[in-house]
């Protein structure tokens, strides 16, 4: 079941950021798709400070990934834009940790992603709107959604 969310500013954004992050378990991975400026990054920085990490979360364009280690559980977040099809960039390793591994372009590796996994697609209305739809893929995903939205 698809679950959609009506973020009508960016202080809903973020907060709903937080609140999927009050349902977080280890090793929860969160594939982010959309448009540029659709708000990825946005929920990333909400997720990020509810986790209690204090710095300015930016997109890790040039570096793929920017790991977090302070919080109260590790964040690894990714953004695979610019990735290198022949370049072997080792993702997986990463959703092996007990961390958080949030995804922006996730679909640009769609073959590599793991079978359970939260998507969310998010898609631009206005200005300050912005329609988010979950995908929910295995149990812990869905009670998640259920959980929260
Ligand atoms: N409801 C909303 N949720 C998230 N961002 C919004 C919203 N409305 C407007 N914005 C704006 O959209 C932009 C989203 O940027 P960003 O999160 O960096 O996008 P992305 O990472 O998807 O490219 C920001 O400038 C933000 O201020
Ligand atoms: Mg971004």
């Amino acid at each position: 079941m698809d679950y959609k969310f009506t973020s009508k500013s960016v202080e809903d954004t973020l907060e709903l950021a937080q609140n999927i992050e009050s349902e977080k378990f280890p090793g929860m991975i969160i594939c982010l798709n959309g448009d540029l400026g659709s708000g990825k990054t946005v929920f990333v920085k909400g997720f990020a400070h509810a986790l209690g990490i204090e710095d300015n979360i930016t997109s890790p364009t040039f570096t793929i990934v920017k790991e977090y280690p302070m919080g109260e559980t590790a964040l690894y977040h990714m953004d695979v834009y610019r990735i290198d099809g022949a370049e072997e960039f080792g993702v997986e390793d990463y959703f092996n940790k007990d961390g958080v591994c949030i995804i922006e372009w996730a679909e640009l590796i769609e073959d590599r992603l793991p079978e359970e996994r939260l998507d969310i697609n998010f898609k631009i209305v206005d200005e300050n709107t912005r329609i988010l739809i979950f995908k929910p893929y295995g149990t812990k995903y869905e009670e998640l959604c259920n959980a929260v939205l």
